[in-house]
């Protein structure tokens, strides 16, 4: 069969997986061509690998062979790439957040729609093997009813060893829009989507000093709460906390765990696609650990787009969709708003739960 085309736009720190897993290791797609509006990082990136050309993003678009645009480009022009891409006829891929605002992302699933092309987004590790061993188990019932939910991402930001960290503290970043979209995907994939949600947030440090190589020593001044706590109803019933800082010098708390009627399901980091999954239920002496029943558990990124690529050719829908994105997006902008307002906010958006994977034969 052939190959699906797909051109990545945005060709900065995270691109180089994606290069690698949508040219080389993925069988059913392709890197056709590559832009940056820094053309030296694109030329970089394609030089690493055969047949993969240099274009502006225009070229990119007007492309008859490009099915799928590959958006690696930092938050701030999520929106305005995908909406060029779909406009142009093209099914995009973002990496995450979907969008900044919900108008946007709603603007975005609506112009796709009316051009009969997909919008996905990242997280794509819910596809992975760590999360999809937790969903089948929760599914064939090892822990019971799911209960509720706790989930923490905890660290001191990321301007020690990113080289451009400005935009982790503008709008669109923070700890919530910048890692919230990991947990939170992993949570609707293995609970469900959420109804109703409320939050506290704060910024604890309203200037940041870069201490990476090339700024060292430029300030950040940050625009966003960077400690961020939200509390999630979802529809099955389950209630669920969550709390992302980049103000945390250090923790031991889990990543996630899900408590169930029977048992609590201790769900691996889910910004990695395998890891240790372990169950330990009434009676148990100590946790087991479960090994992992699909596949799909070392840096699998571009998995999601593979996975758009197959379903477009099969006429079925793709796991990591718009729709799951936008849902995402609506939570994280409803803790926020929360905060600032001080009440529980129903959520307008809502989503199908993704297929599970296939597990390991
Ligand atoms: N760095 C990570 O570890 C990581 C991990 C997972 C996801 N992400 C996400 O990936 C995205 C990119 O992050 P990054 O760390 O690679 O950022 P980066 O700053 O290293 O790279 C972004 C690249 O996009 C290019 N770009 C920006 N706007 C553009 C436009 N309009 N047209 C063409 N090119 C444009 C920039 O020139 C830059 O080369 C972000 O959404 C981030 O949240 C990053």
């Amino acid at each position: 069969m052939a190959k699906t085309k797909v051109g990545i736009v945005g060709c900065g720190n995270i691109s180089g997986i994606y290069f690698k897993n949508l040219h080389t290791v993925f069988d059913n797609v392709t890197v056709a061509c590559c832009a940056d509006l820094d053309q030296d990082r694109a030329r970089a990136k394609a030089g690493e690998y055969e047949g993969v050309r240099v274009v502006s993003l225009d070229e990119m678009l007007a492309d008859p062979e490009v099915a799928i645009v590959v958006n690696l480009t930092t938050p701030q022009g999520h929106y305005a790439v995908a909406r060029q891409a779909v406009d142009a006829g093209k099914s995009v891929h973002n990496e995450k957040p979907l969008t900044l605002t919900r108008d946007e992302g709603r603007a975005l699933l609506d112009a796709a729609a009316a051009n009969g092309v997909r919008v996905g987004t990242a997280p794509d590790t819910f596809m992975g093997g760590g999360i999809q061993t937790c969903r089948k188990l929760i599914d064939d019932g090892a822990i019971g009813t799911p209960i509720g939910a706790q989930a923490f991402m905890l660290c001191h930001g990321h301007e020690s060893w990113h080289p451009d960290p400005e935009f982790y503290y503008k709008a669109g970043g923070g700890p919530m829009f910048d890692m919230g979209p990991y947990y939170l995907t992993a949570l609707v994939s293995l609970l469900g989507p959420a109804k109703r949600v409320t939050g506290s947030a704060r910024i604890s440090f309203p200037e940041r000093t870069i201490t990476s190589e090339k700024k060292r020593g430029t300030t950040i001044e940050v625009d966003v709460p960077t400690h961020v706590t939200g509390v999630m109803d979802f529809a099955n019933g389950a209630v669920g906390t969550i709390v992302t800082s980049f103000d945390v010098w250090a923790a031991s708390t889990p990543c996630i765990e899900i408590f169930g009627s029977e048992g609590t399901l201790s769900v691996p980091d889910p910004n990695s696609f395998g890891g240790k999954v372990r169950l330990r239920r009434p009676g148990d002496d100590g946790w087991q650990e479960i090994a992992l029943t699909h596949g799909n558990a070392e840096n699998a990124r571009g998995v999601g787009v593979a996975d758009m690529a197959s379903a477009i050719e099969t006429g079925t829908s793709h796991r990591a969709s718009g729709d799951l994105g936008y849902h995402v997006l609506d939570i994280m902008h409803a803790f926020h708003d929360a905060s600032g307002e001080g009440r529980h906010i129903e959520l307008a958006s809502t989503c199908e739960r993704p297929e599970p994977m296939p597990p390991l034969a």
